[in-house]
């Protein structure tokens, strides 16, 4: 889970990060107050979740409440790469005399964690790693002993960074440890012209598998940024990913739903079809309800013309998944209204494919194959509708 910006200032303060004083404002006239109250120039951020913002016109410097309350105005309601801007951050505007870049994360292909630092922070850090690479450094840090003041002077001196950010990055490092993020960013991390360092801008990326251990993430959840339908997949406990096709997929087991992607987009290529809609693994239950629910969410997304159900029977037997299918149509009623392709195989898989042809659902169809069922739902996808 992604963190807003103003969330992730907020962590920061929590463990001591240096971070400029702010606060949220969802209309100009609040903007204006929290920069008559910060005194001073300030500088107000469009809060979405993606970066870039300056760039785009999203980061604003002024100099009184007047001009503060205009670049709310200006700022609300645009539109960032696709995300509309609901809030803004004022903060106090630190007087920059250098721009770095610092982030910790989780380095998969390496199975070890990673410091990136870079003496030409505030820019496009993909830019400079491609353009520059020499000037991001890149240092494993070991889980064990984690980044002490040593390791941090280190990192900083390595990157071309000053002394005086080893704290902040020994804090940044505790942001990341305490928290489970899987990335805590920091760009531009700045030294002002009287020498102290500030994280004037953060990204956090919280691991969702440790949500447990913090009861706190959960006022994180609740944004206005999370997709509806994604949301309703979550509170019903299904690991739900929104994609951008017309094809539903659910199937159970995480890697036959990844297989069942590649199948339905190269079948949507040949069907003239969009591609998969989603990712849906309902797991090894498939029970009625948890069919439902799955059903339930892919048939709300309006962007779905047809859905394809792959199912392998393992311990929950092929019979018993397709009676959750035919109670999940029957407790949906007409809220299933598309055209749905099944494909049974695995344990019990002759039983199961009785119950689907005795209740002769109008919208559901049997395919014998992944392949046959990827294509007819990819046919079904790119059909006209009736009139
Ligand atoms: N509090 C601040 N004080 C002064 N300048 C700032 C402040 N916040 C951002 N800036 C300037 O705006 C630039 C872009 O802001 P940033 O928060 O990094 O957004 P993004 O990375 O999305 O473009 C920064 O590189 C910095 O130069
Ligand atoms: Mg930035």
């Amino acid at each position: 889970m992604d963190l807003f910006e103003h969330e992730a200032r907020d962590l920061f303060e929590r463990h001591h990060v240096p971070v400029p004083r702010g606060k949220v404002a969802v209309t100009p006239e609040e903007a204006r107050a929290i920069a008559v109250e910060l005194g001073g120039s300030v500088v107000v951020k469009a809060q979405v979740k993606t970066g870039g913002r300056g760039k785009a016109g999203g980061v604003k410097v002024v100099h009184s409440p007047d001009d503060a309350e205009q670049a709310a105005e200006d700022i609300l309601g645009m539109d960032i790469k696709g995300h509309r801007v609901h809030e803004v951050l004022v903060t106090e505007a630190s007087a920059i005399a250098e721009e770095y870049y610092l982030s910790f994360l989780l380095d998969r292909a390496e199975r070890t964690f990673l410091a990136m630092a870079s003496a030409e922070g505030g820019m496009d850090i993909e830019t400079v790693a491609a353009a520059k690479p020499e000037a991001l450094t890149r240092i494993p840090v070991d889980p064990r002993t984690g980044v002490d003041r040593a390791s941090a002077r280190r990192i900083v001196e390595t990157a071309g960074l000053p002394e005086t950010a080893a704290d902040a990055v020994v804090a940044l490092w505790n942001v990341f440890v305490a928290e489970d993020a899987t990335l805590v960013e920091v760009n531009p991390l700045v030294q002002t012209t009287v020498g102290t360092v500030v994280a004037v801008d953060g990204k956090v990326t919280l691991d969702a598998n440790a949500a447990f251990r913090h009861p706190a993430h959960a006022d994180f959840v609740d944004s206005p940024d999370e997709d509806p339908l994604e949301r309703r997949a979550r509170e019903a406990g299904l690991n739900y990913v929104k994609l951008d096709g017309d094809i539903g997929v659910i199937g159970n087991g995480a890697g036959l739903v990844m297989s069942t992607l590649d199948v339905v987009a190269a079948a949507a290529v040949d069907a003239g079809a969009v591609g998969p809609a989603n990712f849906l693994d309902i797991g090894g239950g498939a029970s009625a309800e948890i069919m439902a629910a799955g059903l339930g969410v892919i048939l709300g997304d309006p962007q779905v013309r047809s859905v394809f159900v792959n199912v392998f029977g393992g311990i929950t037997a092929c019979d018993a998944v397709a009676d959750g299918i035919v109670r999940a149509l029957a407790q949906l009623g007409d809220r299933a209204a598309k055209p749905i392709v099944v494909r049974l195989d695995g344990n019990n898989v002759a039983e199961g494919r009785r119950i689907l042809v005795e209740a002769a659902h109008p919208l559901v169809t049997l395919a014998d194959t992944m392949d046959d069922a990827a294509g007819a739902a990819a046919k079904l996808a790119a059909a006209e509708p009736e009139a």
